[in-house]
C-alpha cells in the first residue's frame, strides 16, 4: 500500500471546495464532492488490494486506510470527515444521537423503498450553542461488500475479522442493504 497515491484526492478537493462555503447548496455540492473522493478513493484502494492480496489484504485497507483518507479529506476541508453505521465493526465509528437519528430515517425510506443509492439527508443544527451543518449520505451494500459484510464468510476473513473486532456486528448484510454513512460536519 502506498501512501502517495492518495496525494491526488487531496489535490482534487482544492478545486471543488469554495474557499467560504455559504449558502446551503454550495454546502451540499461540496459535501457530495468530498464524499465521492472519499468513495472512489477508497474503493479503488480496496479493489486493488483484493485483487492482489486477496480479501485479508482488503481487511487492511478497510483498517488502515478507510481512516486516513477520513483523515486527510478533513485536514483538507476542515470538516469533520467519517463513516458510521447501526451495526458497527469499529466501534470507533460509533454514531452520535443525531447521526443515528438520520441512519434510523434511512432505515425507513429504504423501507418505503427508495434505493439506498440515492439517501442524503442535511440540517443546520445547535451544538454546544454553536451552529453546524451537518450533512450524511447512506452507503449502499455491493457485491463486493459482502466479502466481508455478507451471511456467508470464508473462514480466512471470518477469523481474521474475529481477531480484529471481537464485537463486530457489521455482518449479515444483502445486496442493496444500507450499510452505514458518511457523515460530514462543518462549522459555520
Ligand atoms: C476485505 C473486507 C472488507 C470489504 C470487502 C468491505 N469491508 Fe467494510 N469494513 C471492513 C473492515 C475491516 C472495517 C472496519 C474498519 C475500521 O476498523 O475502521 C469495515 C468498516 C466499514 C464501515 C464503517 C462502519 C463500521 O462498521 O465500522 C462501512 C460503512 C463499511 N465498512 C462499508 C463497506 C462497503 C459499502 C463495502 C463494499 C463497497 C465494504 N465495506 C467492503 C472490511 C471490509
Amino acid at each position: 500500500m502506498n501512501r502517495l497515491t492518495m496525494i491526488p484526492v487531496a489535490l482534487a478537493l482544492v478545486a471543488v471546495i469554495p474557499a467560504q462555503a455559504e449558502s446551503v447548496d454550495e454546502r451540499v455540492a461540496a459535501s457530495q464532492a468530498a464524499i465521492q473522493d472519499f468513495a472512489g478513493s477508497l474503493q479503488g484502494h480496496l479493489m486493488e488490494a483484493m485483487q492482489e492480496g486477496g480479501p485479508t489484504e482488503g481487511i487492511s485497507v478497510c483498517r488502515q486506510v478507510a481512516p486516513q483518507i477520513a483523515e486527510d479529506i478533513s485536514a483538507e476541508t476542515g470538516w469533520s470527515v467519517g463513516r458510521t453505521s447501526l451495526k458497527l465493526r469499529n466501534p470507533d465509528n460509533a454514531p452520535d444521537e443525531w447521526e443515528r437519528a438520520v441512519l434510523e430515517q434511512f432505515e425507513a425510506r429504504r423501507a418505503a423503498g427508495e434505493p439506498a443509492s440515492e439517501l442524503v439527508y442535511h440540517e443546520t443544527v445547535q451544538e454546544d450553542g454553536e451552529e453546524v451543518f451537518r450533512f450524511m449520505r447512506a452507503i449502499p451494500t455491493g457485491g463486493l461488500c459482502l466479502t466481508c459484510h455478507g451471511s456467508e464468510l470464508g473462514g480466512d476473513i471470518q477469523h481474521a475479522l474475529e481477531r480484529l473486532y471481537p464485537e463486530d456486528q457489521a455482518v449479515g448484510y444483502s445486496e442493496g442493504d444500507v450499510r452505514g454513512a458518511f457523515t460530514i460536519i462543518q462549522r459555520m
